[in-house]
């Protein structure tokens, strides 16, 4: 960036707060929340919802749990007329959830708000204009004294027309556009004046004031300057909630609004992913992910997050970015060796949490159970070129219910990584499986089993005779020996064609699978007068038979190297 180019800029004034509250401050519970998914959003979305994606999203809003709806901005277009209505008069609105319609201040169009109201139980109309400087001179060349009137009528108005509908709880919220980059004395003046005409506020049925980082114009800590100050200066303070409404044009979203919830705020105002203008709204999921994190029960149910996120991503016609926050799909995956490591050690022990660091959850690289959002321990773990041995040894155990032993470990990972390698790309589960298949379980080499069998003696049942149907580089052949068991047996067999003088180490065994289906996993360290200690895997209903196939697999393993 140039200098001239930098020059262009200046920095927003610093807000005169010197005995400021909110840093030595600590979350402790949840804001009242409310979607804007339907009105910031849509109106943001390339291709707005039609109504009965509205209607599906409005559903699942009310599903996770949102009391406050911005459902519409009613006078703005006859969909969002229609589409108020329709929850009125079809009924659909929980009763204890509000929705909420959007109004400028203009006589007509909240003549056409209340009308969309019409019969609603539970509502909030919500009124806005603008504040700043910027705004009232550039493009609605307004003088403050102008804007005061005009929200002070419109106030008035709304009022008056709530009141005409005695069976309604119809509530107030009103946004000063733009507040981060108004003057906060003016928005204080205006503040007052909506408060003082709508003039029923309670602690019960409190008035709503809005204050929106529009363009996120200001860093997370000067908005919660300003919102700390007009929770002090605020003359009714009991009376009001004060809402947050950030936008994410400079990222920060999500710490502004953390920051200004320390401030004193009570209320949020957000969407689904961050939905919304340009940049988005402050992303509810990522506040409540956080908020869970910490302790903190939202109220809000995300404990299906995979659902949600593609129902809006159907509905909205939008992906979800891979490392969005709690939703993308990277978002609880390791690719790199050592968080898989990590990861997976942490995993192994994540019963022992408690005891040695009092929290019930505390997992190297997770700083969320996933499972909390119900996000698969499956997919914790993914092979690329940059994996680790134990990575893929999870893989294996997660999705195929091998239990590989530690000490083959290196040779997995390094067979599994010289494949990533070559492809050049990540390493699906299958694949993964079918990798360990052709390399353990079935390698090609001099060697087939065609058949084995061992018989005990009949005078001596510890003797075993064994008899090895095989190919031996293509050509049948029929091998007896005798053993002090079938292995043993077969080992001596085998001796009689192969030449590496073999010897067997210890050697795991596992049931995979049950009934029917059950089957043995053997998996055989065969070590060779060189030292290199080769793995050879055999599966099959019978233990004796998964260690002999085993056996044939590590010898056609070690002819190719
Ligand atoms: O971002 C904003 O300022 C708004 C208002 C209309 C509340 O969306
Ligand atoms: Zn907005």
């Amino acid at each position: 960036m140039s200098e001239k180019n930098v020059a262009k800029y200046r920095v927003p004034a610093k807000i005169d707060l010197p005995d400021r509250q909110w840093p030595g401050r600590e979350l402790t519970s949840s804001p009242q929340w409310c979607s804007v998914d339907l009105r910031d959003g849509n109106q943001a979305l390339p291709n707005p919802l039609g109504p009965d994606a509205k209607l599906e999203y409005f559903k699942l809003l009310c599903d996770i749990g949102f009391k406050n709806i911005e459902v519409a901005f009613p006078s703005a277009s006859q969909d969002d007329f229609a589409f108020t209505r329709q929850l009125i008069e079809e009924g659909h609105i929980p009763d204890d959830v509000f929705i909420m319609g959007l109004t400028q201040c203009r006589p007509h169009l909240i003549e056409r708000t209340l009308e969309a109201f019409a019969g609603i139980k539970r509502g909030i109309v919500h009124a806005y204009a603008a504040t700043s400087d910027l705004h009232m001179k550039q493009v609605f060349h307004l003088s403050r004294q102008q804007t005061i009137e005009m929200v002070v009528k419109a106030v008035g108005q709304i009022r008056d027309l709530a009141a005409a509908q005695p069976d309604s709880d119809i509530r107030f919220e009103f946004s000063p556009e733009e507040y981060t980059d108004s003057d906060f004395e003016f928005v204080l003046e205006v503040c007052e004046a909506v408060f003082e005409t709508w003039g029923k506020a309670t602690a019960d049925k409190p008035l709503i004031f809005n204050l929106p980082a529009t363009v996120e114009r200001r860093p997370p800590n000067h908005y919660a300057d300003m919102i700390e100050l007009f929770c002090r200066r605020f003359s009714q303070r009991d009376k009001i909630l004060v809402s947050l409404h950030s936008h994410n044009d400079q990222g920060m979203a999500v710490a502004a609004t953390e920051l200004s919830l320390l401030a004193g705020a009570d209320r949020v105002e957000g969407t689904l992913f961050g939905h919304g203008e340009r940049t988005g709204n402050v992303d509810l999921v990522t506040m409540a992910g956080n908020m869970i994190s910490r302790g903190i029960d939202t109220h809000l149910d995300f404990s299906d997050l995979d659902r949600i996120a593609n129902t809006v991503q159907r509905l909205t016609g939008m992906d979800i970015y891979y490392r969005q926050p709690y939703s993308g799909e990277y978002v609880f995956t390791a690719f790199s060796g050592s968080h898989q490591d990590a990861i997976r050690k942490g995993m192994a022990q994540r019963d022992t949490a408690a005891e040695k660091f009092g929290t019930s959850w505390k997992v190297p690289y997770l700083h969320i159970d996933p499972a909390d959002l119900g996000r698969k321990y499956e997919g914790l773990i993914r092979i690329n070129s940059q994996s680790g041995k134990g990575g893929v040894a999870w893989v294996l155990e997660q999705d195929h219910g091998l239990a590989v032993p530690k000490e083959m470990h290196p040779q997995l990972g390094a067979t599994v990584q010289k494949y990533s390698d070559e492809a050049g790309k990540e390493l699906n589960s299958a694949e993964v499986m079918d990798i360990f298949e052709r390399e353990f379980i079935n390698p090609t080499g001099p060697y087939k089993l065609l058949n084995y069998w061992p018989r005990p003696d009949e005078k001596n049942p510890t003797n075993i005779h064994g008899e090895a149907w095989l190919e031996v580089r293509g050509e049948k052949t029929t091998l007896t020996a005798d053993g002090n068991g079938p292995i043993d047996a077969f080992v001596h067999c085998i001796r009689q064609v192969d030449t590496t003088n073999f010897r067997l180490h210890d050697y795991h065994e596992q049931a995979v699978g049950k009934g029917a289906d059950a089957r043995a996993i053997a998996y055989v360290p065969l070590e060779f007068d060189d030292g290199q200690i080769v793995f050879g895997v055999g599966s099959d209903t019978n233990i004796d038979q998964a260690a002999i196939r085993a056996i044939i697999a590590g010898l056609n393993q070690r002819a190719k190297r």
